[in-house]
């Protein structure tokens, strides 16, 4: 039924959805003046956000599944946010390192203290990526060891370390080598593509095993300056590890002097159930960074760290002239005050919980829906070809289906294979019931009615 061809054309736009002339005209100024580089998941040309939904130039509403990809946890423009902002915007824009500010030392001392066990020390920056990039550097200049370990599958953004680091799909690295390192990349327990896809503990184990063998093998623990890695892989197909995995890798790491640096830029921020989600697995890692949630939709990113580690770091070996604008802070502070009134992280739990019992039970039975999986509201639904290998056609036929019906929903994996849902956290029970009739109707695929590729 299906072929599973590899392309870089990330489109998914809907033959069946009528463009208007209005769209077409943007879509076309677009393809004349904005670097083809700059891929996008739909044709919407959006205008305006409220909540949980999207407009695009025909005031048309989508509802938005996609979030800014984990961005926008407070849905659009929400009313907390858009005051912090404006009201911030009239008093004071901009200092960077010319002065001390007070929003960046009051978001500080609030991300300390929402981070967990001893990480108190924060350093803002404005992406994910930057982000990466400081936190290797502060593990580099502390252990002075230049190595650095990755997972498989992983993604870490798209300066050339974060690139360097990313192995979620190739097309990131294509024609970018030499890259930084030396970097080495063990295997992250993706139970359901492994070699035990029944066995999440012999999946751990074997991971654990190929781990240790790269430190016997391939490098010496003792020029290894960090392990990075993302408490639940994102970009790579929204795989969350089987218990265990994190308590083992926070020995083996403790035990060589390595530092564990999380990636909670898209998982951070009550995504999960959690503020963070590596509070799942009862760690602290020595380093911890964050970014698209944390501020409502404005660039912001941390690197959270104990003030132990951080104290090592001289002055001025790392900077960023914009990071820690007063606006994105201000918008920062309002964001978490809103997520801790409103108990986002418990609301990101209980409907994940009813999201993941659904999808699970309209799984079964059909044997193209491989996998459903998630934590909070990070759920990933894996699509399956008849001889069970990924499937992307499948994907890209389900994105349309939504589309068409006005749900905006985006997709992640190595072969683009899963759909990523990632509502706002503050999304009502009633468009989450609409969003979820609308994503069922979209899978409910008859045989032979997948487009071959
Ligand atoms: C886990 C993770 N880390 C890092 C990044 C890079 O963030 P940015 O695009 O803000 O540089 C992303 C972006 O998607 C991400 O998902």
């Amino acid at each position: 039924m299906l072929d599973n061809k590899k392309t870089n054309n990330n489109k998914y736009k809907s033959p069946n959805r009528s463009v208007s002339d209005k769209t077409k005209h943007y879509l076309d100024l677009d393809a004349q003046y904005v670097n083809p580089v700059l891929d996008r998941y739909t044709d919407i040309v959006a205008v305006r956000g409220k909540g949980a939904y999207v407009y695009d130039v025909n005031g048309d509403a989508f509802l938005d599944l996609g979030s800014g990809i984990a961005v926008n946890s407070l849905g659009h423009c929400h009313p907390a946010v858009v005051s912090a902002i404006q009201e911030q915007a009239a008093e004071l824009i901009h200092t960077s390192v010319t002065t001390h500010h007070v929003r960046y030392i009051e978001l500080a001392q609030k991300l300390a203290e929402i981070s967990p066990g001893n990480l108190d020390s924060v350093f803002l920056s404005n992406s994910g990526a930057e982000a990466l990039e400081g936190a290797v550097k502060l593990a580099r200049y502390v252990t002075g060891r230049p190595a650095l370990i990755n997972f498989r599958g992983s993604f870490h953004g798209r300066t050339l370390l974060s690139v360097a680091l990313t192995t979620s799909k190739l097309y990131f690295r294509e024609r970018l080598e030499p890259l930084p390192g030396p970097i080495y990349t063990a295997p992250f327990p993706y139970t359901f593509r492994s070699a035990f896809p029944k066995d999440p503990n012999a999946c751990v184990k074997d991971c654990l095993h190929q781990l240790r063998l790269l430190l016997h093998q391939f490098v010496d623990p003792q020029q290894v300056a960090a392990m990075i890695i993302e408490p639940i892989q994102g970009e790579g197909g929204y795989v969350v590890p089987p218990p265990g995995f994190f308590s083992e890798l926070r020995e083996i790491t403790s035990s060589h002097g390595i530092l564990l640096i999380v990636d909670e830029v898209q998982s951070g921020f009550c995504r999960t159930g959690k503020m963070f989600a590596i509070e799942h697995e009862n760690i602290v890692p020595d380093i911890m960074f964050a970014a698209k949630g944390i501020a409502g939709g404005m660039p912001l990113s941390a690197i959270i760290a104990s003030k132990d580690l951080t104290s090592q770091w001289k002055p001025a070996r790392h900077g960023s002239t914009f990071g820690g604008n007063p606006v994105s802070c201000a918008a920062a502070l309002a964001t978490i005050k809103v997520m801790q009134e409103e108990k986002l992280a418990q609301r990101a739990e209980k409907l994940g919980n009813q999201m993941l019992a659904r999808l699970k039970k309209f799984a079964e039975g059909r044997q193209y829906i491989g996998d459903v999986r998630g934590r909070g509201l990070m759920i990933g639904i894996e699509f399956n070809r008849p001889d069970g290998q990924p499937s992307r056609p499948i994907t890209k036929h389900v994105m349309q289906k939504c589309l068409e019906n006005k749900l905006l929903v985006i997709n992640c994996g190595e072969h683009g294979q899963v759909i990523r849902l990632i509502p706002p956290l503050t999304i009502s029970d009633s468009e989450l019931e609409k969003a979820c009739e609308i994503l069922e109707k979209s899978m409910d695929i008859k045989e032979g009615e997948i487009i071959h590729e």
